[in-house]
C-alpha cells in the first residue's frame, strides 16, 4: 500500500468521524433555540460551519499534505487550521459519544421499555438543559484544539537537563550538548520561521551540537530555504553532527538532505562513528540510518542491526554518544553499553499531560516505549527530544523543544 493511499484512507476515516461529530454538534446547537424558527436557523448555521470547516478536506485528498504550491501562503494555512482543529474535535467527540453509548445503553433500554408500556413522560426542560450542556463539549474541544495549533506554531521551550553518565571521563564533565530534532521544514515550519528559531538558538553557548533527523517534512521543494536558514546556525567548537529521520526519506532525496548538511560543514553519521578528540580524551560519536518502512523493511526490528553497524570497530574504552532518530534504538544501545543516546521522532506524543512531579502521559505511549525526556536502562541514558516542528500542526502539553544537555 503506498504512502499516499494510506494518507487518503486516514482522511476518509476522519471524514466519517467528522460527519458523526457534526450531526451531534448541529443537533445540540439547534436545541439551544427557543422557537422553531430559531432552531431551524441554528441548524443551518451549524451545517454551514461544518461545510466551511471540512472544505480543506477536498484539498488534502487531491493535493496531499506538504505539497509546496500555494500552501506556503500564510493565509492559506489559516484557512487550513480550522480544519485541523475540527479533525481533533471530531476524534475526541466521537470517542466520547461511543463511550456514552456504551455506558448509557442499559438506561436507554429501560426507557424504551417504559415507553412501550406507556409509563414514560418526556421531560422537555431536562432535555433542553442537556442539549445546552452538550453544546459546551464541542465548543470546548474546538477552543482547546485552537490553542494547540497556536502552541505548535509558537516559540520553542528550552529543556536543559543535567545527565549523570556511567564511566564518563573527568575531562568531559560539564560538556554542553545542544540537540535539535524533528524540524520538519515545510508548510508548518517554513525557512523564515526556522531562521527566527536559529537566532534564539545561536545565543545559547554549547560545546557540541547534534541534529537527530526529520530535517525536512516531506517535500524537497522546501530544501533551498531550509539550507538558507540552517546556514545561519552557529556551530560550536567540537562541531555539529547529524543523523537522518524517516521524513528525510519521505521527501524523496535522503542523500540530498545529508549532502546539504555536509556542505554546511556538519558531520553526517549514517551507520558509522567517528572519534572526536576533546582535550586529552576521545568521544566516540555514532549515528544510525533510519530503517524506513517500505524501503528497508520494518522499522523497529532492524534498529539493533543499525546500532551494531554504527558501533563496529569503535574503541572499547572511549565513551559513546549515539544519535538515533527512533528512540527504540536505545534498547540495543543499552545492551552495548552506550553512555548516552539522543533521539527524537515521537514529538513528545504531541498531546501530553504531565502530573506534578511525574512523567508525562501522552498519546505517544500507545506507540512508543520512550516518548519524551530522559530514560535509563542498565546505567545507559537516553534523552528523547520533543522536536522543533511537526507534520500535524497541533501540540498540547508537548511544546516545541530545543535541548541543552549538560553531561557529567
Ligand atoms: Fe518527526
Amino acid at each position: 500500500m503506498s504512502f499516499g493511499l494510506i494518507i487518503r484512507l486516514i482522511f476518509l476515516a476522519f471524514l466519517a468521524l467528522s460527519v458523526i461529530a457534526g450531526r451531534h454538534s448541529v443537533r445540540w446547537l439547534a436545541a439551544l433555540g427557543t422557537t422553531d424558527t430559531a432552531r431551524r436557523r441554528l441548524k443551518r448555521i451549524g451545517w454551514a460551519l461544518w461545510i466551511l470547516f471540512n472544505l480543506p478536506y477536498a484539498y488534502f485528498l487531491t493535493m496531499g499534505l506538504g505539497t509546496r504550491g500555494s500552501t506556503h501562503q500564510a493565509w492559506h494555512l489559516w484557512f487550513l487550521y480550522p480544519y485541523f482543529a475540527w479533525m481533533v474535535t471530531s476524534l475526541f467527540l466521537s470517542a466520547v459519544l461511543l463511550a456514552k453509548s456504551v455506558v448509557t445503553a442499559p438506561y436507554h433500554i429501560a426507557r424504551w421499555w417504559q415507553r412501550r408500556s406507556g409509563k414514560h413522560q418526556a421531560d422537555l426542560a431536562r432535555r433542553e438543559f442537556l442539549a445546552g450542556a452538550a453544546t459546551a463539549l464541542p465548543a470546548t474541544l474546538l477552543l482547546t484544539s485552537g490553542y494547540g495549533i497556536l502552541r505548535a506554531q509558537s516559540d520553542f521551550d528550552w529543556f536543559e537537563p543535567a545527565l549523570k553518565l556511567r564511566d564518563w571521563p573527568a575531562e568531559l564533565e560539564g560538556l554542553r550538548i545542544l540537540q535539535i530534532s524533528d524540524l520538519h521544514v515545510g508548510n508548518f515550519l517554513p525557512g523564515d520561521k526556522l531562521a527566527e528559531h536559529i537566532e534564539v538558538i545561536n545565543r545559547k553557548p554549547c560545546d557540541l551540537m547534534v541534529i537527530t533527523g526529520d530535517i525536512i517534512n516531506n517535500n524537497m521543494a522546501w530544501f533551498p530555504e531550509c539550507m538558507e536558514a540552517m546556514a545561519k546556525l552557529k556551530q560550536p567548537r567540537y562541531g555539529a553532527y547529524v543523523c537522518i529521520g524517516n521524513h528525510d526519506y519521505y521527501a524523496g532525496d535522503p542523500d540530498g538532505v545529508l549532502d546539504g548538511m555536509r556542505k554546511l560543514g556538519m558531520t553526517v553519521l549514517r551507520d558509522e562513528h567517528i572519534e572526536v578528540p576533546i582535550g586529552n580524551s576521545r568521544l566516540t560519536l555514532a549515528g544510525i540510518d533510519y530503517p524506513v518502512w517500505g524501503r528497508h523493511g520494518q522499522e523497529d526490528g532492524r534498529l539493533p542491526a543499525h546500532v551494531d553497524t554504527a558501533l563496529a570497530g569503535a574503541p572499547p574504552d572511549a565513551p559513546v554518544l549515539l544519535l538515533a532518530h527512533h528512540p527504540h534504538a536505545f534498547d540495543r544501545a543499552a545492551e552495548r553499553g552506550v553512555q548516552l543516546t539522543l533521539s527524537g521522532h515521537t514529538h513528545g506524543g504531541q498531546f501530553a499531560f504531565t502530573p506534578p512531579g511525574g512523567r508525562p502521559v501522552s498519546l505517544g505511549d500507545l506507540m512508543f516505549k520512550y516518548v519524551a525526556g530522559p530514560y535509563e536502562q542498565n546505567g545507559s541514558r537516553l534523552y528523547v527530544n520533543r522536536g522543533l516542528g511537526n507534520w500535524f500542526p497541533m501540540r498540547l502539553g508537548a511544546p516545541p523543544e530545543v535541548t541543552l544537555l549538560t553531561v557529567g
